[in-house]
Parts: C-alpha cells; structure tokens; sequence
C-alpha cells in the first residue's frame, strides 16, 4: 500500500482527501498542528473508514519532524493542503501568510529532494486568474497581479514549483487549482470547521440557518450578473477530494520532470443568490439575509473551464449545488 504524507490532513479538504486515499488504496500519513483543525477529526475518519489513522502532530515546517516521518514510513508522495487561506488577514498580517505559506512549501521541497520522494500535490487557488478579462478560465489564462498576500503566496508557490521540478530530476509535481469549495462527506462526520467567524460564503449560511449568526450579509448585487450578486463556481469536496487520488495516479505515469496545473471546479458559474435560495430548496430552512455593501477585492465572476482535467485525469464531478447544500448542512446540524 503506498503511503502519502498529507500536510493538513485534519483540515477541511485535507480530511475528506484522506478519506478518498483509503478508498482508493492509499495510506495517508497526516501532520497536523491543528491550528485550524481539531483532532477529533481523526476519530471521525477512522469511523468512516474504518482504518487506524497515522497523524503526527506538529508544524510541516519542522524539518526534524519532517525526518522522523520518513524514517518510519517509506513514502511514495505528498499532498501539502497546510496553509494559512484567509483573504482579509493576509492583507493584514502579510508577512505571516508569506512566512508560513512559502517557507513551509521550501521545506517540503527540500525534504522530498534529499529523501527521494518524486510526487506532489500542491493546493493553488482559482485566486491566480484574479479578475479574469475572459470566462471560463482554462489553466492557459494568463495569470494576474494577485488581489491579496494570501492570493500571491500561492502564485509565489506556483512559480518556485516550477524551477523546482526543472532543478531535480525525477520531481513530478501537480497544482491543483481549486475553485469554491464546499459540502461536506455525506455522512455528516466531517466538514468545514471554521474558527470564529467564518469569512466563507457556505458555512457562514449554515452557521446563520442554525441560528448561530443573526444573519447573512450579500456583499453587493449591483454587479453586472444575472442577479446582480457574485458568481463562482461551488465544487463538492468529496469531488475535490477525487482530483487529488486522479493527480497522483497521473503523476505514476510520467517519466522525469514532471510539472502541470489543473483547474478544478465544475465547469458551472453559480451566484451568490442562488446559493441561497438552492439551500432554502434543499433544507427547507428559511434564511435570514440582507443586501450589504461590496466586499473589497471580491472578484465579480469566475467559473472554470475544466476541459483539461476531465480528459488528462479522467476527472468529472458527481456532485450537485444542491448535493453540496444538504451534505453541509448535515454537518452544520451535527455540529
Ligand atoms: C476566496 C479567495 C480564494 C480562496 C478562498 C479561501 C479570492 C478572489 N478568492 O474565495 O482564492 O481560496 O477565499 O478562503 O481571493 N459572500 C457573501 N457573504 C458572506 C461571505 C461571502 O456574500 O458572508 C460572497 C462573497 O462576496 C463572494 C462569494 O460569497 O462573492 C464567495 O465568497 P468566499 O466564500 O469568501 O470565497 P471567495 O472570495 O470566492
């Protein structure tokens, strides 16, 4: 069975990767420092596959950690999902999303060079299309000046992967380039467990819908859409967690010096209107919500094309908006 370090495995597509590993015949081997994650989180997957789960607890930045790791497993790969993902802190606190975001990714990097690891899988962000002049974005679309830090640390990312895999013989390396995602497994053991005050659309309607927040604020729907408010393109992340199982099946394939992107998102642009009145439909549930004012940096609509990944990877979603609306809110009812 190989063994795949996941950097973040607790965390929200880190947790239901692993779970998509272990049904497919992988091991994940997870490290954690679970500053934005909780351990009961590896209950959880035990209990949905029924395997014993392998995590370290830590930073994936600590080298003598990193060590340790591979001195007792034989490891065939990494996903490196652990980052920091806030849009609005970043542009606050830039110089601790540009330290933990680019120097633990160097670290990985190095790690895999001096052990002889030759996969992986990077989390990137649709974030590095920006405002896209034209829709839907193929991995060709030229990338843009970054809105945020958080958005040029994974642009940043993208680039040092890139001379990485030239450097190196051997080095096969996928970015995954993730458009929204949302949902949660269908048996509702986990989810997306934002700290405080979510800053994502999703859990911010589920949190509002179970009476945790008062309301949902729609940041602007004067925006030139069909309804006026943002579109994006929500993608399943048992869907998402799938495209990582097909990257590294793909990457066994290649011979040498390996480096591609992939969008992955649904090829379908929703609003943020629609959102909310799929998951009135789905639940039932009346939501409490008022038209605000724009959020700054918002991008007004993006969606993928996602042509490449369905015929190179074999790659299709299966999952639904309304799919995604009731599997979080399962989770959000748990909780
Ligand atoms: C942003 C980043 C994305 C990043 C992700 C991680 C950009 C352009 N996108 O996604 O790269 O990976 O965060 O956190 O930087 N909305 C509301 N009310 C709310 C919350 C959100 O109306 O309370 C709207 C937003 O204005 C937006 C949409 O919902 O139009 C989605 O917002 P969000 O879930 O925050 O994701 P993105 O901004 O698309």
């Amino acid at each position: 069975m190989k063994k795949i370090l996941i950097t973040g495995g607790a965390g929200y597509i880190g947790s239901h990767t692993a779970v998509e590993l272990i049904n497919s015949g992988f091991e994940p081997i997870i490290i954690d420092d679970f500053s934005n994650s909780q351990e009961k989180v590896l209950d959880r997957l035990e209990e949905i596959t029924g395997k014993a789960i392998t995590c370290y607890q830590g930073d994936c930045a600590d080298r003598s950690l990193l060590d340790q790791v591979a001195k007792d497993h034989q490891l065939s790969g990494v996903i490196h999902f652990a980052a920091f993902k806030a849009v609005g802190e970043s542009t606050e606190l830039p110089l601790k999303y540009y330290r933990n975001n680019l120097v633990s990714l160097i670290e990985i990097m190095e790690f895999m060079r001096d052990h002889q690891i030759q996969d992986l899988v990077f989390s990137s962000s649709c974030t590095v299309y920006g405002q896209p002049d034209v829709l839907p974005v193929t991995e060709a679309t030229p990338r843009k000046d970054a809105e945020s830090p958080y958005g040029n640390t994974k642009k940043v990312c993208e680039d040092m992967l890139v001379d990485f895999v030239k450097s190196k013989p051997g080095i096969r390396v996928i970015s995954l380039r993730y458009f929204n995602p949302v949902g949660a497994h269908p048996s509702g053991k986990i989810g997306e467990l934002p700290q405080g005050k979510p800053n994502n659309l999703v859990p911010f309607v589920t949190q509002t819908a179970a009476g945790i927040r008062e309301k949902l604020t729609v940041f602007g729907d004067d925006y030139d859409t069909p309804d006026g408010s943002c579109v994006r393109d929500f993608i399943h992340v048992m869907d998402l967690a799938d495209a990582h199982v097909k990257a590294l099946a793909y990457l066994d394939e290649k011979e040498n010096n390996f480096y591609d992107v992939f969008n992955v998102g649904t090829g379908k642009g929703d609003t943020v209107l629609q959102v909310i009145k799929t998951f009135e439909e789905v639940t039932d549930v009346k939501l409490n919500y008022e038209i605000g004012p724009r959020r700054p940096g918002d991008v007004v609509k993006i969606w993928a094309d996602t042509q490449k990944i369905n015929e190179v990877l074999g790659w299709y979603p299966k999952y639904s908006l309304a799919d995604s609306m009731r599997d979080s809110w399962n989770w959000q009812k748990g909780l």
